[in-house]
């Protein structure tokens, strides 16, 4: 018997590996309120193309919002407060954001997440993300929050090493991806967006990725 799509049951959080979580479709139903919080944003901090060091342009169009924002340039990757295109402070987090971070974060079992950074990546077809880490933050024990709208692309998901096979994970609008502990410092990336057309986007997909950017206690406090 095959069941009508309404009454497909959810899934739940699905297990990539040991700390990475897949929570399908966890997003979609406000993702008319995603949309309209990355457009405040990006008012206030447009999307633009950065170079990586050597000088090579990224094909994916970014900008960043909370305390710290996340910037490649021709020296280096690393965390800035403020927006070196406008020199004003990034863009404030929103509340709203934050919240949905955070209950993202404890629905796949990291409970307590406080992001004080959030890069917002824009991917036109064509574009896409090498395989990497996520390594500059100063709090690799606080969870890694990956929410995709728009456009589906392949999630590339490693393992430790650079060299682990990589799983092949389609994301689409309103998926989220959740990694920490174990799985915090894998290798991940995205294939280049192959073309299409989205109702809410158009031809884009973005992608937001919460993180703490900044050590939970400053080394004076830590305890
Ligand atoms: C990232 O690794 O920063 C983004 C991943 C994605 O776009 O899904
Ligand atoms: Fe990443």
């Amino acid at each position: 018997m095959t069941l009508p799509l309404f009454d497909t049951p959810d899934p739940g959080p699905q297990t990539l590996s040991p700390g990475a979580m897949l929570l399908r479709g966890w997003a979609r139903a406000q993702a008319a309120q995603w949309v309209a919080q990355v457009v405040a944003v990006t008012a206030q901090a447009p999307f633009r193309t950065m170079v990586r060091p050597g000088g090579a342009p990224l094909s994916v169009a970014m900008t960043n919002c909370g305390a710290f924002g996340w910037v490649s340039d021709a020296r280096r990757y690393h965390y800035t407060a403020t927006d070196p295109v406008s020199g004003q402070p990034w863009p404030a987090l929103p509340a709203w954001l934050r919240a949905q971070a955070q209950a993202a974060a404890a629905a796949a079992g990291h409970p307590g997440f406080v992001p004080d950074a959030c890069l917002i990546n824009r991917y036109v077809p064509g574009a896409k993300l090498s395989l990497h880490r996520d390594e500059d933050e100063a709090d690799l024990s606080a969870p890694i929050v990956s929410v995709s709208l728009g456009l589906s692309a392949t999630f590339l998901w490693g393992g430790l090493r650079r060299s682990d096979p990589v799983q092949r994970v389609p994301l689409q609008h309103g998926d989220v991806v959740v990694w920490g502990g174990p799985a915090r410092m894998a290798y991940h990336g995205v294939n280049p967006l192959k073309d299409g057309h989205h109702d809410l986007l158009g031809s884009a997909r973005w992608n937001l990725t919460f993180r703490m950017a900044r050590a939970r206690y400053p080394a004076a406090d830590r305890p």
